[in-house]
């Protein structure tokens, strides 16, 4: 394990920490606060250890100054406030010696969250291309740093790699968690161990079926992904989602080469049509017209997932099935969630949309463990490495600084 913030002597330090508070707002309403509850026990940790505590995170993606607005971090600031019970200082700066001034007349126990670090990628993006005068300036800031941006550590940026390279870091309560969760239940998988892959794109998610399907006993796809698969096949598939790139299509070629044994595609689906918003339809797999779009699996291949959700002992669920956001395409998203409710496995959930319909269609109690990385969780699984803490020495002895 990279080194660990409790194993860390932080007393009266100036800690600065990389939290992932890049969630949905809508005008000043958190609509999701997973993550965001998700840091607390590191800044508890700290403040109880007398620490000041700046917080750096992003939020959105940053184009242009007309982003600003929509992505400041101020909101964030108001609403942890209220979980942590004191008053969370906010700075509209994130770089330049207001800054400086700010985090030096901090009190012990004190918090102040910087502005969204995706604010200096305009127009240079020296966030995001970990411009190193950025990283070193930020790290001036403090005397440790821990990253505790699980989600956001498939990224190398100077707020979440790029200050690890000047001051004494490690890895805070909420990435110890991840890695341990994802490690124990995804990585050391008990078998059978079932992956079940939705969501829209193939693209993104190819390197992780191809990385976890030696590991797994079964392969259950939905979504867009599943289109593509049954593209390759030689199915009509009419307007559905699918990869049109060659790359990811001659992959899934291969996946589909190696391992007919373990991978199940739906056997019928719930059609819409470009053209009509009204038009719903129940299909069989190859009776798909060139007009109908796939938007969710229908009873067929509920059926024929059920028997290998019942003996399974790990399920990894990534992606949804279906359109589920439209509840004319929600039920085989359900089914499937009522079919791992009743299941004896451990049921890890990632990625970001799998995770917000394990939420939003109540069955978070029911699984065991819900990732808060997207693109993280999908990179740590897929190559057992988390970019962003590459240079966070792994734990032999206590750090006394
Ligand atoms: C996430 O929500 O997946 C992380 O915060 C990363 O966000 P990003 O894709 O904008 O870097």
């Amino acid at each position: 394990m990279k080194q660990r913030l409790q194993n860390m002597n932080v007393d009266n330090k100036t800690v600065l920490v990389r939290v992932d508070y890049n969630v949905p707002v809508q005008g000043k309403v958190i609509l999701d606060d997973t993550k965001i509850r998700g840091s607390l026990k590191t800044i508890e940790y700290l403040i109880d250890k007398n620490c000041k505590v700046v917080l750096f995170s992003h939020l959105g993606k940053v184009k242009s100054k007309e982003d600003f607005m929509k992505n400041s971090l101020a909101p964030i600031a108001t609403y942890l406030s209220t979980l942590l019970g004191q008053e969370v200082y906010f700075s509209k700066e994130n770089f330049g010696a207001e800054v400086v001034d700010r985090v030096r007349k901090l009190n012990p126990k004190d918090v102040l969250l910087l502005e969204n670090t995706r604010f200096l990628d305009v127009p240079k993006k020296l966030e995001s291309k970990c411009d190193p005068q950025i990283s070193e300036f930020w790290a001036s800031l403090g005397d440790l740093f821990i990253n505790d941006a699980f989600g956001s550590s498939h990224r190398k940026h100077a707020s979440t790699y790029g200050i690890s390279e000047y001051i004494p870091s490690g890895i805070g309560f909420l990435m110890q968690q991840e890695i341990e969760m994802l490690t124990e239940y995804v990585l050391k998988a008990k078998k059978p161990f079932t992956l079940i892959m939705g969501g829209a794109k193939l693209d993104d998610k190819i390197d992780l079926i191809t990385s976890l399907i030696p590991k797994c006993d079964y392969l259950l796809c939905g979504g867009g992904i599943a289109n593509t698969f049954l593209k390759t096949l030689g199915f009509s598939i009419g307007e559905s989602l699918a990869s049109t790139s060659i790359e990811i299509r001659e992959k899934a070629r291969d996946i589909l080469l190696h391992n007919k044994e373990k991978m199940k595609l739906p056997l019928d689906a719930i059609v819409g049509n470009t053209y009509d918003i009204n038009y719903t339809k129940y299909k069989l797999i190859d009776k798909i017209e060139p007009n109908e779009m796939i938007l969710d699996i229908s009873a067929k291949t509920i059926e024929e997932f059920k028997p290998i959700i019942e003996k399974s002992k790990t399920i990894f669920l990534n992606g949804t099935v279906g359109l589920y956001e439209n509840p004319k395409y929600a039920n085989g998203t359900k089914e499937l969630l009522n079919l791992l409710k009743k299941s004896n496995a451990n049921v890890i959930v990632g990625g970001g949309d799998a995770a917000s319909s394990v939420r939003n269609l109540g069955y978070e109690s029911d699984v065991t463990y819900i990732s808060t990385g997207g693109g993280a969780t999908l990179e740590f699984l897929a190559t057992g490495e988390l970019p962003a803490i590459e240079n966070i020495p792994e734990e032999i002895e206590t750090l006394d600084i």
